[in-house]
C-alpha cells in the first residue's frame, strides 16, 4: 500500500495523472476501470491536458466505468454515461466503442451484470481501476453490509449516498433509489487501484479505510487485501490518519530507490 498525502487537491490530482500516464505509456491497450463523482474530476482535467499536448494517447486504451445510476438513460444530465462523456471521453482521442459504462435502462439486470463481468474478463481484466471513496466508505455503490466477495450487480442506494448526491439534482426526490455496481470482488481482481480522496468530509472513512479493519461495513477497507493500491490524499483527507510519519518515510525511500514501494 501507498499513501500519498499532498497539500491539495490540485497535487494529487497531478501525481494521479502521473500514474495513470506511467502505466498507459508502459501498455498502451491498457484496461482502464473508471469512476465518476468530484474526486477523479482534477485527475481527468489532467489527462485531457496531457492528450491535447499530445503527450498521451488513449487510442488503445479500453475503459469499464464501475457503476450507473438504475433507471437513468445515458442521455440523463445526471447519468454516469453522460458524466464520462462530458468530462473526459469527448476531450480525449479515446474510440468512444471502447468506453464502457454500466446500462442504467438494462431491463434484465442480472443477465446484464453477468454480460459486463463477462466482457471484463474478454478485455483480460481491468489493468488499472480508479476509485473514489463514499463518505459511507463505499467505493463503487458498494454499500455497507456488501459482501467482500460481491460482483457486479443490482444495488439499492443507502440514505446517505442518497443525501450526499441530492447535490447534483433539484431535489431529494429525483436522485435514483437504486444502482448497477461492480462488486467488492470485481474490484479487487483489478491489477493495480488508485483511490483518491479529498477534502475534511472524507477524513474519518479514510482513516477507517486504511488503518481500521478489514469490514463488510466499510467497503474500502476491503483494498488493505490487495497487494496494489496508491491512495492520492490530501491533507484534510489524510488528518485522521495515525502512520502519517511511516507513509512519508516509505515516499522518502522510494525516491532514494527510484522505485515504487507497495
Ligand atoms: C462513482 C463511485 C463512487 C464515488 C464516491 C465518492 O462512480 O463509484 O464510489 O467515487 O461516491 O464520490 P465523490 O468523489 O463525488 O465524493
Amino acid at each position: 500500500m501507498r499513501v500519498i498525502i499532498r497539500k491539495t487537491y490540485e497535487e494529487i490530482s497531478v501525481e494521479a495523472a502521473a500514474l495513470v500516464r506511467s502505466r498507459i505509456e508502459k501498455k498502451p491497450n491498457l484496461v482502464l476501470g473508471l469512476a465518476t463523482g468530484s474526486s477523479p474530476l482534477g485527475l481527468y482535467k489532467n489527462l485531457i491536458d496531457m492528450n491535447r499536448k499530445k503527450l498521451l494517447s488513449f487510442k488503445k486504451v479500453r475503459t469499464f466505468n464501475l457503476d450507473e445510476y438504475y433507471g437513468l438513460k445515458g442521455d440523463h444530465p445526471q447519468s454516469y454515461r453522460y458524466f464520462m462523456d462530458a468530462n473526459l471521453f469527448n476531450h480525449i482521442d479515446i474510440d468512444r466503442t471502447r468506453t464502457m459504462v454500466p446500462d442504467g435502462t438494462a431491463k434484465n439486470w442480472e443477465e446484464f451484470c453477468l454480460w459486463y463481468e463477462e466482457q471484463i474478463k474478454k478485455a483480460g481484466g481491468i489493468d488499472l481501476q480508479v476509485l473514489g471513496i463514499g463518505s459511507d466508505g463505499h467505493i463503487g455503490f458498494n454499500e455497507p453490509g456488501s459482501s467482500l466477495a460481491s460482483r457486479t450487480r443490482l444495488i439499492a442506494l443507502d440514505a446517505q449516498t442518497i443525501e450526499d448526491n441530492s447535490r447534483f439534482f433539484e431535489d431529494r426526490n429525483q436522485v435514483p433509489r437504486f444502482a448497477i455496481t461492480m462488486g467488492v470482488g470485481t474490484i479487487l481482481e483489478a491489477k493495480e487501484i488508485i483511490l483518491i480522496a479529498n477534502g475534511k468530509k472524507k477524513a474519518g472513512v479514510v482513516a477507517q479505510a486504511i488503518e481500521g479493519p478489514v469490514t463488510s461495513l466499510v467497503s474500502a477497507s476491503a483494498l488493505q487485501m490487495h497487494p496494489k493500491v496508491t491512495y492520492f490524499l490530501d491533507k484534510e483527507a489524510a488528518s485522521e490518519l495515525k502512520r502519517i510519519d511511516y507513509y512519508k518515510l516509505v515516499e522518502e525511500a522510494e525516491g532514494s530507490l527510484g522505485k515504487e514501494i507497495f
